[in-house]
């Protein structure tokens, strides 16, 4: 929609009482990222230009992430809940410059598509004046129908004020409605809160706009789509489409996973090409996974980068930082925290490495422990290229192995070793020959107390 300028109208206003939660309902995360996030960033992807975000009475923290996320939103607070339109009209000043398409989004409805958002944009475009998104529920129980002839919508009726014969349509408003830069305000103005609820009900703007003649059209999108989530119940049903739709794009983008309903990505996951994760596989934000790197079962993995080829787990937990080179290998039970992993480097098992630059084609043993944090500060450890750290050592940084150095099993490293140099820094072993014989013998003598 090149050539029409457009404005979304983000409710997120809801109290969300049912959520049973200190957070503002749009605040609780799909896949990591607030809902209302996820809103914005599909109206953006759909080309929406401008944004206001309606927030209900001290919603700071909805403000500070909206702007964040939009920097351009407006934020407007509707202090008093008197019904739909009202909350959209909080958004006057932002009415009052004119966009072409208005659309009317829910913070809390979050799988809505960029394809629906140009869906109803494209029938603005042919000229409706007001467009209303429908679906079929199962239970169309609550809902307002959507009444229609002859291809146009000419009433939304809410449950309180349907009868017999509306209640019986099962097609039903999902609350997100689009209308003519040119239309909208007028359409508002006219509502009034003769109803049931004694609310502003933005869905009466259908009758107002047939009454004056306008061209009114409902369209469908699935009904997984148009979810909103009142409830936690809610919310973890949309977490499980939205993990659904994404597993089903990385499929489909090339990616191998065995078990695919037992891998849980975050809104921002990037996997490359031929990229395989084996079952049971968390990813939190900021993973980027490059071409044909293998990702082994109960991976836990956030903030983390890994390069072609390189290979994690079973068991591996990645942290923020994790930046692993070109067919490294991160082993079972290894954390890795802030730290850069080089080409080929080997990390098999049993480790920690925070704060940390492990050259490339380094070996570190099973059991290392890189000590970066004395309880005030993080320090860096340096592990050069062709290093070889040996099982069970302690790396106390600040401290460099140099390139190509080996440090003894078991060593407690506290001072930098020198390029090709072997550092050993454990007790010496002292043998006693014949002292276990002896030793038996003397206490066999004894009576040997049970316990
Ligand atoms: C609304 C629609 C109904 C539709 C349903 C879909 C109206 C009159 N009815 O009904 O046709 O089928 O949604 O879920 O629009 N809100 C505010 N400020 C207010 C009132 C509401 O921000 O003053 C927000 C709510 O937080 C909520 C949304 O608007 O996110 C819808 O309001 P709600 O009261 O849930 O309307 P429904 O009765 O569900
Ligand atoms: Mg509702």
């Amino acid at each position: 929609m090149p050539d029409r300028s457009s404005l979304a109208i983000v409710l997120a206003a809801g109290e969300g009482t049912r959520m049973r939660s200190a957070l503002p309902k749009v605040m609780h995360a799909v896949a990591g990222l607030p809902m209302i996030g996820h809103v914005l960033k599909t109206a953006t992807g759909a080309g929406i230009e401008r944004f206001a975000v309606v927030v209900g009475k001290g919603a700071d923290a909805v403000r500070a992430f909206a702007i964040k996320t939009a920097p351009s939103a407006s934020v407007v607070e509707q202090v008093e809940r008197l019904g739909t339109a009202h909350a959209v009209l909080a958004a006057r000043a932002a009415l009052d410059q004119p966009a072409d398409d208005v659309l009317v989004l829910y913070g809390d409805t979050p799988l809505v598509t960029a394809e629906t958002l140009a869906r109803m944009r494209t029938e603005l475009a042919k000229g409706a004046s007001v467009v209303v998104l429908g679906f079929r529920p199962e239970d169309p129980t609550g809902y307002g129908r959507l009444i229609e002839r002859d291809g146009q919508l000419v009433a939304i009726r809410e449950e309180r004020e349907a009868n017999e014969g509306e209640r019986a349509i099962g097609f039903c408003n999902a609350g997100l409605m689009g209308f003519r830069g040119d239309a909208v305000l007028g359409l508002l103005d006219a509502i009034d809160n003769s109803n049931a609820k004694g609310e502003y009900y933005l869905t009466d703007a259908v009758e107002i706009a047939n009454q004056r003649g306008l061209a009114v059209v409902a369209i469908e999108a699935e009904a997984a789509e148009v979810g909103g989530v009142n409830t936690r119940v809610e919310l973890a049903a949309v977490e499980r489409i939205w993990q659904d739709r994404a597993r089903q794009q990385a499929l489909l983008s090339g990616v191998t996973m065995v078990a695919p309903e037992t891998v849980f990505l975050s809104h921002d996951t990037v996997l490359a090409r031929d990229v395989t994760i084996e079952p049971n596989v968390f990813f939190g934000p900021g993973v980027r996974v490059d071409e044909g790197a293998l990702i082994h079962a109960f991976s836990h993995l956030t903030g983390a980068h890994l390069e072609a080829g390189a290979e994690i787990g079973p068991y591996a937990r990645l942290r923020p930082g994790a930046q692993l080179g070109p067919k490294s290998k991160v082993g079972n039970f290894v954390e890795i925290k802030n730290a850069e992993i080089g080409a080929g480097a080997k990390i098999s098992h049993l480790t920690y490495i925070g704060d940390a630059q492990v050259g490339a084609e380094a070996n570190v043993g099973a059991g290392t422990v890189t000590g970066n944090y004395d309880g005030y500060d993080k320090a860096l450890t340096i592990i050069g290229e062709g290093a070889f750290i040996g099982s069970n050592s302690v790396l106390v940084a600040p401290v460099t192995i140099g390139d190509g150095g080996y440090v003894a099993s078991g060593s407690v490293i506290t001072t930098d070793v020198a390029p090709d140099a072997l550092a050993i820094a454990r007790g010496r072993q002292v043998e006693k020959p014949g002292w276990a014989a002896r030793f038996r013998e003397m206490k066999s003598k004894t009576k040997r107390v049970r316990v």
